[in-house]
């Protein structure tokens, strides 16, 4: 690994693990290689197809307006972007969809995954990081990004780069694991978490270490309040959330005004 010799430097959270800024996408990817080609199988074991529920309600919160550019960034194998678009009782030629991973085994399952649905439209598909979006500045309408930013090496970052590239009026919309509200849940939660998801990991997906990952950076995200914060810093107006399932997940909403 690269950094060795800069132990002076911050270092980032992978997991339980703190790491060289440099050496985390690396990590990411490859977690998500180890399992892009059975994502989609273990998200509903996992949670028994809550996920569904939560990212219904998620696309609820995007306006449905024709002329309406989104970007779906960590879109993986496209359940937001497909699920967006299959929402919208009407499309015209200023319609558009971008999804943007950082993964392409992610982008490419997604990519076989459209073929199979009845889309109105296929999303234009983008390999980059978060971080640094080859997306003009001012020129989205709606950002989302669901289970995503726990994964990226610097959420302020992000933040500031979903800011850059929204215009005037624009929307921000995370969907992320979050804080649980209820002890006995949150106590229930720790050891289903810790004690069955990497055992799933091994037998569904063939990634034990992948899901143990998964619950250790479920763990380190920042709390509701904490991303309602940190969204004010990179400059969004009207931050909100709204806890889903006791605040097993939640959605943080913000405007670029
Ligand atoms: C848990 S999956 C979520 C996929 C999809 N949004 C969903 O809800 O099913 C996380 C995704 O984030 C992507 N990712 C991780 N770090 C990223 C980064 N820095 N920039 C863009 N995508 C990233 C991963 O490759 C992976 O596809």
């Amino acid at each position: 690994m690269k950094g060795k010799n800069n132990s002076h430097k911050m270092k980032v959270p992978f997991g339980f693990q703190d790491v060289d800024p440099e050496d985390k996408p690396h990590l990411v990817r490859n977690v998500f290689d180890q399992v892009a080609s059975r994502y989609d199988i273990m998200n509903d074991f996992m949670s028994a197809g809550i996920h569904r529920l939560w990212k219904r309600s998620f696309v609820a919160e995007i306006p449905k307006r024709p002329n309406l550019h989104l970007l779906d960034v960590a879109g993986g194998t496209g359940d937001i972007a497909f699920r967006y678009l299959s929402s919208l009782s009407e499309i015209n030629p200023e319609t558009r969809v971008t999804l943007c991973d950082i993964n392409q085994a992610m982008l490419s399952v997604g990519q076989r995954r459209a073929l199979t649905r009845q889309l109105p439209l296929l999303p234009k598909w983008i390999c980059a990081d978060a971080l640094q979006l080859p997306i003009p500045s001012r020129s989205i309408d709606v950002y989302t990004i669901a289970f995503g930013l726990r994964n990226v090496t610097d959420i302020h970052q992000a933040l500031f780069e979903a800011y850059r590239v929204l215009k005037p009026g624009g929307l921000f919309l995370c969907l992320e694991f979050s804080q649980i509200s209820y002890p006995l849940l949150e106590q229930l939660y720790t050891k289903y978490a810790f004690h069955i998801i990497p055992l799933m990991g091994q037998l569904v997906a063939k990634g034990r270490t992948a899901y143990q990952y998964l619950v250790e950076s479920i763990a380190r995200f920042p709390n509701q309040e904490t991303l309602v914060q940190m969204l004010a810093s990179a400059g969004f107006k009207h931050t909100t959330y709204r806890n889903l399932s006791g605040g097993t997940a939640a959605i943080h909403k913000g405007w670029r005004v």
